[in-house]
């Protein structure tokens, strides 16, 4: 979909989108339209129960001259219109005329007792517009009429438009990468397995990342016994992709100082899990093919983040596998040396997801020395349990950050609620017979996940975000429609705007 910018006018044809407050209260443009029409939209307003309150809209059919139609889009109280009731309607704009024109002009206005001028309303709509516009129809062969979007262009008009299309064009690039990860996780394992996704991962080389694949070979050289064991049923070789931006290179003659240490972002790229012996009932067993959701966000934000040319030096790691049961498959009861040396009885082999974040996030250490490190996982079924699928878990080792995430997540609307970490749950996972067990017992089951990561990352500060229930989205909303999600990628972005770019 293209999303463009003017200066605002009011146009004489085509599909038109203007706002309405509250209590009918028409913005400047929706006024100028209705003044061109003869009062066609007092008139069908007045005849409807549409007042303007958000979330409501009213669709007035050639309502005059040559528009074909206008769309009337509730705004609520000024005083309640921010960044993300913006995107909100954005999302609406979208949905609402997707399938009725090809283009849409939209007009935004000032809006007396609201924060943001007009230019910043249009950037928040326009992203909104541009996040809701996404589908995944690759594989529909037959494309009806009716379920094919129509809607390819969109034009904002608003006063200063080249200060919206400014703030616009960064989160533009953003969305793309929202967009890779949503792709990512859509794809069925049969066509995503960890060669391909690595392939996948590769194509960011042409924004001026560096991406490196480690096969099986080299990962057995460093010992990675934890990761490979979960691979070893599989009929498809485990990958470990690495991904280098450097936005802030460091200082010519400077002594590599803290502020050069990169941050490190971390993802479980299970590309299918059956559970491996311990096997999953066979109801529900197709979501599994986006297990690899955190290594999808954790490519989709190196997108974004080469994409908008964000300040910053990261490194993205993704460990891939695939967990399959066969004559090859690791067993309950197996024990496997990590690459950190520590020992882990595998009681549940279905409990994989912590077995190759262990063995990533110990390398990613070890070879980075990042300042902060946040990982992204699928990781357990427990935390949609606590948090449906409104939050993603938070477990971090650090308070003060924990928040800046939180923050970040209100900002965005990726929300993440925190879980505790203690030595009580890391207790739940000692073994009788190696250094440690990868489950506890069934309460607790987030958190035991998490603490059992939380041994792989020595004294680094650290993050770690369960994102089980908010990957997929069988709802959707206004910004994510039905299907992949891509949650994660805006609220790290996000993240990194606020701390390390400032
Ligand atoms: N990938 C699953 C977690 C999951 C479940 C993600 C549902 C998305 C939707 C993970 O590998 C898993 O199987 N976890 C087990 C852990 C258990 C064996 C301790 C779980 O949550 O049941
Ligand atoms: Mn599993
Ligand atoms: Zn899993």
């Amino acid at each position: 979909m293209k999303i463009s910018f003017a200066n605002l006018a009011v146009p004489k044809a085509g599909a038109v989108v203007v706002c309405v407050l509250e209590g009918r209260k028409l913005t400047d443009s929706a006024q100028a339209i209705d003044d061109a029409t003869g009062g066609a939209l007092t008139r069908a307003i007045k005849a409807s129960t549409f007042k303007g309150a958000k979330h409501h809209s009213l669709t007035v059919m050639t309502p005059g001259g040559r528009l074909s139609r206008v769309v009337c889009m509730g705004l609520g109280k000024a005083k309640e219109v921010d960044a993300l009731a913006l995107q909100d309607l954005g999302g609406r704009i979208v949905s609402t005329l997707k399938a009725h024109a090809t283009s849409a002009q939209v007009l935004v206005d000032d809006i007396e007792g609201c924060e943001l001028k007009a230019h910043e309303m249009a950037a928040e709509v326009a992203l909104g517009a541009r996040l809701g516009s996404y589908a995944f129809d690759k594989y529909k062969t037959k494309k009806k009429a009716h379920d094919t979007p129509l809607l390819r262009d969109v034009k904002f008009y608003c006063k200063l438009s080249a200060k919206a299309q400014a703030l616009f064009a960064p989160q533009d690039k953003v969305a793309d990468g929202v967009f890779f990860t949503r792709d990512l996780v859509s794809e069925p394992s049969n066509v995503l397995y960890p060669e391909t996704l690595a392939e996948q991962a590769k194509t960011l080389s042409k924004m001026g990342i560096k991406v490196e694949v480690l096969s099986q070979a080299q990962m057995k050289r460093l010992g990675m016994g934890a990761l490979l064991g979960v691979a070893q049923g599989s009929a498809h070789e485990p990958k470990l992709v690495v991904m280098h931006y450097n936005g802030k290179p460091t200082r010519k003659g400077a002594k590599a100082a803290k502020a050069d240490q990169p941050v490190a972002f971390i993802g479980k790229g299970v590309t299918f899990d059956s559970g491996g012996i311990s096997i999953k009932p066979s109801a529900g067993m197709e979501d599994m093919k986006w297990d690899m959701g955190g290594a999808g966000v954790v490519i989709g934000l190196m997108k974004a983040l080469a994409g908008r040319k964000a300040k910053v030096n990261a490194v993205g790691v993704v460990g891939l596998v695939e967990n399959m049961p066969s004559g090859t498959a690791q067993r309950p009861g197996d024990i496997v040396t990590s690459m950190s040396g520590q020992t882990i009885e595998v009681l549940n082999t279905d409990a994989e997801g912590r077995l190759v974040l262990a063995d990533a996030l110990w390398y990613t250490k070890e070879r980075f020395n990042p300042h902060t490190m946040i990982d992204l996982a699928t990781l357990t079924g427990a935390i949609m349990v606590a948090l449906g699928s409104h939050y993603a878990g938070l477990f971090s080792n650090d308070d003060d950050f924990a928040w800046e995430l939180i923050k970040a997540g209100r900002e965005v609307d990726e929300r993440v609620w925190s879980l505790p970490l203690g030595p009580e749950y890391d207790k739940m996972i000692n073994s009788s017979v190696a250094d440690m067990q990868n489950i506890g017992e069934r309460w607790g089951g987030s958190i035991t996940a998490a603490q059992f990561l939380k041994r792989f990352v020595g004294d680094t500060k650290w993050a770690h975000l369960d994102i089980a229930g908010v990957t997929w989205s069988k709802a959707g909303k206004p910004v994510a429609p039905k299907g992949g999600t891509g949650f994660g990628v805006r609220l790290l972005d996000r993240w990194v705007a606020n701390q390390l770019e400032k």
